[in-house]
C-alpha cells in the first residue's frame, strides 16, 4: 500500500449532505437553529452591531455553511461573508440564493474542504495580487458543523490560521451533555457524523492547547427536536413521514464556544 496522505473528513458526510442540499432549508429547524446562533453571537461580539468605523465591518469566514442560512442572517451586520462548505450541493443551494435581490450580496460562496489557511480557494489579501497571500478574517463562525468533523484538533488549527491577529471564533453547536445527546440524530442520519455533539470540557480544552486565548465555552440556548423513541423508529427513509405516536420530544442544549488568536507585534 503507498502511504497518500489520508482524508481528514470521509466522503460519507459530503455524500449525505450533496444528497440533503436542495431539501435542507424545508426543515424548520435548522432555521430555528440558525436564528439562536445568530442571537448568541451577536450578544458576544458587539463590533459587529458597532463596528470601529461605517467601513471597517468585520471580515467573516463561515466554515460548514450549508445553504447559507447563519451566513444569510450575519451578512447584513458584516463587511463580507466568505461561506466555505465541503458539499458542493450545499454551496450550489446558496449560489441560488445569491440570485435573489433578497438574499445579501457580501457573501461569497465557495466549496471546499478548508485544511490550509493559504488555500488559494480563499479571497486573496490584495485583488491585484491573486496568487499572494490569502485574507485573514476578524471572525469565523460554525454552526452544527463541528460534530461532523473527524479532526477537530485539525479544523481548529485551521481557523487559528485563518484569523487576524486578536479575531476571533464562535462555534455553536448541540453538547454532548452524556448518553441521551446521541438521540439528536435518527438512525438514517448518522452518515458523517463523528460524534453525539460537542463535550463542553473536551472542547476547551482543545481550543486551549491549539493556541486560541480567552477560551470560554457557554451553554447559550436548548432547542427541542422530535426524536426517535427507539434506534430506526422512523425507518431508513432520509426524510420518513411520522406517523401519530411516533418519536417524542427532547430538549438538546447549544454550546458557543469562543476564543482569540493571541494579538502579536
Ligand atoms: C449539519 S450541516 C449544517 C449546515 C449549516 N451550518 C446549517 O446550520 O444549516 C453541516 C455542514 O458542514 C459541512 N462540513 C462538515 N465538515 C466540514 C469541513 N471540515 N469543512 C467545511 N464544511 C464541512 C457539511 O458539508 C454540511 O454542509
Amino acid at each position: 500500500m503507498t502511504s497518500a496522505a489520508l482524508p481528514l473528513q470521509p466522503t460519507s458526510g459530503n455524500d449525505r449532505f450533496n444528497a440533503e442540499a436542495a431539501s435542507w432549508e424545508t426543515n424548520p429547524f435548522v432555521h430555528e437553529a440558525s436564528k439562536e446562533a445568530l442571537k448568541a453571537i451577536m450578544t458576544r461580539f458587539p463590533a459587529l452591531t458597532n463596528p470601529p468605523a461605517p467601513d471597517k465591518g468585520l471580515e467573516v469566514l463561515e466554515i460548514g455553511c450549508g445553504t447559507g442560512l447563519l451566513s444569510c442572517l450575519i451578512a447584513p451586520y458584516a463587511k463580507r461573508v466568505v461561506a466555505v462548505d465541503a458539499a458542493p450541493g450545499m454551496i450550489e443551494e446558496l449560489e441560488k440564493k445569491l440570485q435573489t435581490a433578497q438574499t445579501p450580496q457580501n457573501i461569497l460562496p465557495v466549496a471546499v474542504l478548508l485544511e490550509n489557511p493559504e488555500d488559494k480557494h480563499l479571497p486573496p489579501v490584495d485583488e491585484s495580487n491573486p496568487d499572494g497571500p490569502r485574507l485573514k478574517f476578524d471572525l469565523i463562525i460554525s454552526h452544527l458543523t463541528l460534530h461532523h468533523v473527524s479532526n477537530l484538533r485539525a479544523v481548529l488549527t485551521t481557523m487559528l490560521g485563518c484569523l487576524k491577529h486578536s479575531g476571533s471564533v464562535a462555534l455553536t453547536d448541540f453538547e454532548d451533555n452524556g448518553p441521551e445527546a446521541k438521540r439528536f440524530h435518527e438512525k438514517a442520519k448518522m452518515a458523517g457524523v463523528q460524534r453525539p455533539g460537542i463535550n463542553a470540557q473536551a472542547i476547551d480544552t482543545l481550543m486551549n492547547e491549539v493556541g486560541f486565548v480567552n477560551v470560554r465555552v457557554e451553554r447559550a440556548w436548548s432547542m427541542d427536536k422530535v426524536v426517535e423513541k427507539y434506534d430506526g423508529e422512523f425507518g431508513d427513509a432520509p426524510k420518513g413521514p411520522r406517523q401519530p405516536g411516533q418519536g417524542e420530544i427532547k430538549s438538546f442544549p447549544f454550546l458557543v464556544c469562543t476564543g482569540q488568536k493571541k494579538y502579536c507585534q
